[in-house]
């Protein structure tokens, strides 16, 4: 890491059991023995032991309840062997932490009671504060425990991603209202990220000084924005949320969906390491982020309703042109999220093989 970067608030922060795991370093470019891999959206409906879990529990109220959090986190790495856990959690979690009516709806998204769209709605995005969170801290301190030497992957919602949300009321595919307060309103929207990146990077910091020892940042719908736009109405909020985490030194991973066009700018945003969809190879993604970032990625979702032997020769694409990084800062993940219908079994057989196949 830079030479550059602060020493952490609290001082010198100890290394955690999982300082020397294979995830960890893998994203400061150390040599490994194989190449880590996790899933985004590993914990979830795809496994039956969390559907039984969350029977007649409400998803934001199960955010709340730390040995839930516990056991659904866990679930994924037990059952998988993945080399990281994430953290179950939300990214709205932290908006409604700070009193904004957010409800997640089941096969929906989030959606927004009173969306925000003027001067006066902004009102409502107070910061967050530690206080606001006790049962994020104490989960977080319940898994760490838990995991011993498998890292804990902290993560959070990017302005735009969030603000897309807040302005449009719950998911969309155009963005357009949120697009008409970015080229209409550019102050009411830049005052609008600005506190949303404050709430982000208070969000990453309580889970970060409770032992999660990496972050991921997920600007999932970025890739809804040109490059030009992206660096002048989103780059600065973000860049702020990465720059109040560089202190603790924790790999940061930045992601979104589509955003091949972007993955230069999203890697400037602060990121140390850039999450890519399916769409660009990652030999082409590493010419665009530019030396010295790792990469997170990057097999079509999709593949994973394919054949076992067509799982196995796309895996191998993917660890094949991971090799232009040069054998080192390559995380293997999906494109994207698991999805609901996913077998399960085709998840752990994956992470068998990028293991076997990865080996060095
Ligand atoms: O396993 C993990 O990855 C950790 C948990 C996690 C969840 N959401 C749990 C969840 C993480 C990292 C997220 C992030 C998140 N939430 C993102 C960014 C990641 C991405 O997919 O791009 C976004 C855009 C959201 C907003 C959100 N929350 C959506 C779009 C949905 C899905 C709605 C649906 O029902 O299909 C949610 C709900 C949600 N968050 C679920 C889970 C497991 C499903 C709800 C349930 O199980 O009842």
């Amino acid at each position: 890491m830079s030479e550059s970067i602060p020493a952490a608030p609290s001082g010198q922060r100890p290394r955690g059991a999982a300082y020397d795991s294979v995830f960890l370093r893998a994203a400061r470019h150390e040599p490994v023995p194989h190449t880590p891999v996790w899933f985004m959206r590993q914990a979830g409906r795809s496994l039956p032991e969390y559907l039984k879990v969350r029977e007649g529990i409400p998803m934001l109220e199960s955010c709340m309840r730390p040995e839930l959090v516990k056991e659904i986190t866990l679930q994924p790495v037990r059952r998988h062997k993945v080399d990281a856990a994430i953290f179950f959690s939300d990214i709205v979690v932290p908006l409604k932490a700070v009193g904004i009516d957010v409800d997640i709806k089941a096969g929906v998204g989030p959606v927004i009671a009173d969306p925000i769209r003027t001067r006066a709605d902004l009102q409502r995005l107070r910061p967050l504060e530690p206080d606001d969170m006790p049962y994020i801290t104490e989960a977080v301190g319940l898994l760490v425990a838990e995991l011993g030497a498998t890292p804990l992957i902290g993560f959070a919602g990017a302005p735009f991603t969030l603000a897309s949300y807040l302005v449009e009321g719950g998911p969309s595919r155009s963005y357009e209202n949120t697009k008409a307060m970015m080229y209409g309103e550019p102050e009411l929207w830049a005052e609008l990220v600005d506190r949303l990146a404050d709430i982000t990077s208070a969000f990453l910091k309580i889970q970060i000084e409770a032992g999660a020892s990496a972050i991921q940042l997920f600007d999932s719908w970025a890739g809804a924005l040109a490059p030009d736009e992206y660096r002048r109405s989103v780059l600065p909020a973000s860049t702020k949320v990465f720059d109040a985490v560089a202190p603790y030194q924790v790999p940061r991973i930045h992601f979104g969906v589509n955003t091949g066009e972007l993955l230069g700018l999203m890697g400037q945003a602060g990121a140390d390491i850039v999450g890519v969809d399916w769409r660009v190879p990652l030999n082409v993604a590493a010419d665009r982020v530019g030396p010295g970032k790792g990469l997170q990625g990057n097999l079509d979702p999709a593949v994973l309703y394919a054949p076992t032997h067509v799982v196995e020769t796309k895996a191998r694409e993917v660890l094949h042109a991971a090799q232009a990084l040069g054998g080192s800062g390559h995380i293997f993940n999906l494109g994207h999220g698991v999805m609901p219908t996913m077998d399960p079994d085709a998840l752990t057989r994956l992470v068998a093989f990028v293991h076997e196949a990865s080996a060095r």
